[in-house]
Parts: structure tokens; C-alpha cells; sequence
């Protein structure tokens, strides 16, 4: 068994983190924490720490820790049978049943799935297929995709492009060509403050039809948007929103992803964000609650709209030349099979809802009068705390107070894991869909404390 400092060592000196600063991880002036077991909500680490895992990983292990139901899925499907590819007609029992289980959920009008392995792959997948169908539809200037500020869709190429949060774009480069950015619909961070909920989904609005005016409807491919802002704030849209644009995406034949990698498989308290906002998306990115992260899969699900205009374009010019190795990973789908069945078995979509709901009003509540808080908003279960200095004037605080990363410490010294979004002063909370209504206590109980703690009232 290796030491603790052994592990950190090895960690410091060979392993390159993800969205970590790398020279203060590197130099050991950062903490680290080694994750070796789960178990429902909650986490334990080497230290012996148990944490109660406020975001599910990053809102991905909805089911919670510990199902042993996928784990013997998995280890079934690996004895049997670990790999064999999806190219040129070849499949596997698992990954077709998964196709039509996900299709059976999904909102109407959808006819198929891609599978890839996370949500940066399934989007940069989309961002082909609307290439490709307009090239197909022979209009190959309509190719520019449209996202808003604050959206997140990954941090690869196209789709960091997409992601419309600074340090994913800065000394990258990024954004590339071809990809836009309108208004954020984030009514809170209104810069006009007297407008109505309605007025600023009339702002949004407007902005769109500006942006598609000024660069041309022709050369606009798609539109694509989280039901609810994730990464960004944690954000539900203003009432009417969704209803608002999607007109506007429609006159000017514009597609529409609705990116559920955060909201599908029950998130919201609906199966899907698009039917409980009302979306009729042309694609839908899937991942993390596909599987609940207990492997890596993603997808794309496309319209029977789009698929009819793929079947032309293979008609014309041959196989599609897209695809990946591990598309459709027969171990991925095992876990995602045994997850949709989970979901469905414990009733972790009404849980969301139900609990979700009581988290958010009972922390609402607790927060209602600390000067600090802002504003207590979310969906499900999503939930999220944003920090001012000033309520009245909703003055934020200079970011380089670092307060919402002050606050997720405080929480996590008192045994809560939730996470200090990137862009402002918000934490944010999205536990396994199987949180109890005593698990949703212990989160506001701590979240008062912790708040308490680093912006004390006076
Ligand atoms: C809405 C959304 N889309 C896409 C992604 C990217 O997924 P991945 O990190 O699996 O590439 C994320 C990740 O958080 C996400 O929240």
C-alpha cells in the first residue's frame, strides 16, 4: 500500500490535472484530495475525510456512488465481450439496446443516436452534422453556430469556441471562425436593472435577431444552448425564453442542440430539459447522466428531420466519414443500460423534483436575509447561491476577493463538496438525483455556516 505522500509525489511530479493551476499544484502549494471510495451521496477520501458530494463529480453520478448493479453490468459486459467497434454496420446487443432505451425516453420528433464518449466529442459531432447538412441541403456559406455568452459545451477546439466563459478562450485562441456569442439569459446579471423578467427575455431576443441580421441568416448553420445555464452560473432561463427564440430560430432555418449533457436523464425533475422547457431541438448532446459516470459515453441524438438528410447525404456520396474508435464502447453502454434502469426503478426523476424542490426553498429560505446572497435560484437539482457585496445595489465583488471560492472552502471544511462556479461569485450545487430530504437539511444546515463563516453578516 503506498503512503499518502508517496501518492502526492507521484501526483505533483507526473500527473497533469484538468482546469487545475498547474505551477501551484506542481510546487505543492495547492491542496490535493485522493478519492478512494464511495458510497450514495457521500465521498471518502485517503485522509479518512467523508464528504457529502454536493455536485455528483462534476453533476455527473446521478444515481450516487457505490451501485454495485453497474458495476456488475460493466464487469459482465467486460468478461463477455470488452470491445468491438460500431463501424460499418457493427454493433453490439448492449449498445443497441441502449440506443432504442435512450429513444424511448427522448422527446418526439428524435430518431437516432450517435454515441461518443463525452460532451465535447458529442458536440464537436454536432457541429459536423450541421456542417454537413447544409453542405447536403447545397448551402455551403450557412455553416456559423451561434451560442451565448456564459454557455458551456466543452473544451476542445470547436467546442471550447462554443463555451462562452474567458478562460477557456484566453491564450488558446479560441474562439475559432464560424462561432458566435449572444446575450446570456441570466436575468439576475441584467446591466439594466429596470427591466421586467419579460423585458429582458424581449433583450434576448432582440440581440439574437441583431446578431443573425448582422451577419446574414444564410450564413448560420445552428443555434445551440443548455436548457439551463450549467457552468455558467447555474441559471434557468427567464420565464418565456425558450418559447421566445425558438421562433426566431425557425424563420431563419436555424437548427437548434439543445446541449442536455447536464439535464438529461432527469436532472430537472424531467426526463429531459427539452420537454420541460419545451424545446423541439433538431440534436440533443447526451453524457454524464446517460451512465452516470460509471463510464465514459456521450451522444448525439438527431431529429427525424436531420437523419432524413443524412440517409441523402450517404445516398450521394458514399459512408459517413465520421467516427470514432470507441463509439458506442460496449462498456459504456452496459453502465448506461444498467443506469437508465436504475433511474427508472428508484424513481430518481420525481426525486429530483421533489427533493430538488425542497432543497431549493429550504435554502432560499436560510439565506433570505444575509446581505451577501444575492440571489438563491435553480431547477431540480440544480441548485445555486450567487454573493454580492451590496444587495440593494447588486454590486458584485471584485473577483479578486475570490468569495465564491472562499465559501466553497468554508462548506467543505464543514463536510459539503459543492462547487465555486468559474465566472462570479456563485456556488453551485448538483447532487446525485438520489439526495434524501435529510441529505438536502445537512446541505443548507452547512451552506449557512459556511457562508456565515467567510462573509460574516456584521
Ligand atoms: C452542458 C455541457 N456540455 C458539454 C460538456 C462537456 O462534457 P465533457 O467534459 O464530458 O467533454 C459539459 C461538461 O461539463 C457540459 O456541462
Amino acid at each position: 500500500m503506498l503512503t499518502n505522500d508517496q501518492l502526492d509525489r507521484w501526483d505533483r511530479g507526473t500527473f497533469f490535472h484538468p482546469s487545475t493551476h498547474l505551477a501551484q499544484h506542481a510546487r505543492g502549494e495547492s491542496p490535493s484530495r485522493i478519492v478512494t471510495g464511495g458510497a450514495g451521496v457521500y465521498i471518502e477520501d485517503r485522509d479518512g475525510n467523508r464528504l457529502l458530494d454536493g455536485f455528483a463529480g462534476l453533476y455527473c453520478v446521478n444515481v450516487g456512488y457505490g451501485r454495485q448493479e453497474i458495476a456488475e453490468a460493466i464487469a459482465e459486459q467486460a468478461r463477455k465481450l470488452a470491445y468491438y467497434h460500431a463501424y460499418v454496420g457493427h454493433g453490439t446487443e448492449v449498445s443497441i439496446t441502449l440506443a432504442k432505451m435512450i429513444l424511448d425516453r427522448a422527446p418526439e420528433g428524435m430518431s437516432k443516436v450517435y454515441f461518443g464518449l463525452g460532451g465535447s466529442d458529442a458536440n464537436e459531432t454536432n457541429v459536423k452534422l450541421a456542417w454537413y447538412v447544409n453542405n447536403i441541403l447545397g448551402r455551403p456559406e450557412k455553416k456559423k453556430i451561434i451560442s451565448r455568452w456564459r454557455g458551456y459545451h466543452g473544451s476542445g477546439l470547436v467546442t471550447g469556441s462554443l463555451t462562452g466563459l474567458e478562460m477557456f478562450h484566453k491564450k488558446f485562441d479560441l474562439p475559432l471562425e464560424r462561432v458566435l456569442h449572444t446575450a446570456a439569459p441570466y436575468y439576475y446579471r441584467r446591466d439594466d436593472t429596470s427591466l421586467s423578467e419579460a423585458d429582458f427575455v424581449a433583450y434576448c431576443v432582440q440581440e439574437l435577431e441583431a446578431l443573425i441580421e448582422r451577419e446574414g441568416a444564410e450564413t448560420i448553420a445552428a443555434f445551440i444552448g443548455e436548457p439551463v445555464l450549467g457552468t455558467g452560473g447555474v441559471v434557468p432561463p427567464p420565464a418565456g425564453y425558450w418559447e421566445a427564440i425558438q421562433p426566431v430560430l425557425k424563420k431563419h432555418d436555424i437548427l437548434l442542440i439543445a446541449d442536455e449533457v447536464v439535464t438529461g436523464f432527469g436532472r430537472l425533475g424531467s426526463m429531459f430539459g427539452s420537454t420541460h422547457y419545451g424545446l423541439r431541438p433538431d440534436i440533443i448532446t447526451i453524457a454524464k447522466g446517460l451512465t452516470s459516470a460509471y463510464a465514459p459515453l456521450s451522444g448525439s441524438i438527431v431529429s427525424e428531420r436531420v437523419w432524413q438528410i443524412l440517409e441523402q447525404g450517404t445516398d450521394e456520396n458514399g459512408p459517413i466519414g465520421h467516427g470514432w474508435t470507441y463509439s458506442a464502447h460496449p462498456i459504456g453502454a452496459a453502465a448506461g443500460v444498467a443506469n437508465l434502469k436504475l433511474i427508472d426503478e428508484l424513481g430518481l426523476v420525481d426525486n429530483a423534483r421533489e427533493v430538488g424542490g425542497y432543497l431549493n426553498r429550504t435554502m432560499a429560505e436560510a439565506l433570505a436575509e444575509h446581505p451577501h446572497v444575492g440571489e438563491v435560484r435553480g431547477e431540480g437539482l440544480l441548485c445555486a447561491v450567487e454573493f454580492v457585496e451590496d444587495r440593494e445595489t447588486r454590486r458584485f465583488f471584485d473577483p479578486a476577493k475570490k468569495v465564491g471560492p472562499a465559501v466553497a472552502a468554508a462548506l467543505l471544511s464543514e463536510g459539503v463538496i459543492a462547487r465555486a462556479m468559474p465566472q462570479g461569485d456563485i456556488l453551485g450545487f448538483a447532487p446525485p438525483l438520489c439526495l434524501t430530504q435529510e441529505e438536502a437539511d445537512v446541505i443548507v444546515a452547512a451552506t449557512v455556516k459556511a457562508v456565515e463563516a467567510a462573509l460574516p453578516a456584521r
